[in-house]
């Protein structure tokens, strides 16, 4: 439904390819799609387990009028997105955890990362990475995945079929996207705070400098979470890692 795929056996990452294509000047939407990745690209510089034929592992680009201070409202829209084609392909009742994971019972099944290039103070493309683990079984993870990460397979007791997944999730992210054009961020904030399961809860909070215990209070609009901590001082966070939560 109007998008263009590029569909590809094995690749190092799909992110890279995204990249030229959205040089080369490729629409909206256009998708990258790879059935395995050799160098899958995590956050933070790690690596992203893609075994051939298990997941969905794909890059879409995007091309929105956001200004690069609010890029990170993107990927609360694509975390939206994924959460309710999870929820309707799967009945499995996912939660996102800031800023963008998608857990089920506290293990994470989907990861996004947002690549962004710049043009003279405006954003000229972005690069959705998507990685959903979708039919790996238990045997795809090794030791240290094993105790948070998790498959919709194993979640559910059953393949889950990958083609209607990334249907689904196109047709939620197409939606999305006209709402967030015609309406802005709050609607999309909304919809992500219903999803959530970072809120309200005392947890652990990792920063690159610093590592407390605060209660996340609510999402901006500049997708950064504000916490209050134990002595009652309120602070806003940009990046971070936050700790278990109970789901
Ligand atoms: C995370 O660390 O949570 C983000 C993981 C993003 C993985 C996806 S898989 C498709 C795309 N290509 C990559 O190399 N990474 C992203």
């Amino acid at each position: 439904f109007g998008h263009t795929i590029h569909y590809h056996k094995a690749v190092a990452s799909t992110q890279p390819l995204a990249k030229e294509l959205a040089e080369q000047g490729a629409a909206e939407g256009t998708v990258v799609l790879a059935e395995q990745q050799l160098q899958g690209k995590g956050r933070l510089g790690r690596i992203w387990h893609s075994p051939y034929g298990k997941g969905v592992w794909m890059s879409i680009v995007l091309r929105p009028a956001t200004p690069i201070q609010l890029a990170p409202q993107l990927t609360l829209l694509t975390a939206v997105a994924l959460a309710e084609a999870i929820r309707s392909i799967t009945e499995l009742n996912v939660g996102i955890k800031w800023p963008n994971d998608i857990l089920h019972k506290g293990k994470k099944l989907c990861g996004i990362l947002l690549e962004s290039a710049a043009e003279e103070q405006r954003l000229k493309y972005v690069i959705a990475g998507i990685g959903i683990d979708v039919n790996l079984g238990e045997n795809d993870y090794e030791n240290e995945l094993r105790n948070k990460a998790t498959s919709l397979r194993i979640e559910k007791g059953a393949p889950v079929d990958r083609e209607q997944l990334i249907e689904a999730f196109m047709m939620k992210w197409e939606r999305l996207s006209d709402l967030y054009d015609q309406q802005g961020f709050e609607p999309i904030a909304q919809l992500w705070e219903s999803y959530t399961i970072s809120l309200g809860q005392r947890t652990l909070i990792t920063t690159a400098q610093e590592q407390f215990y605060a209660v996340p209070l609510k999402l901006t609009e500049r997708g950064s979470i504000v916490v209050k901590l134990d002595d009652g001082e309120e602070r806003e966070i940009f990046s971070a890692e936050m700790g278990e939560v109970k789901q």
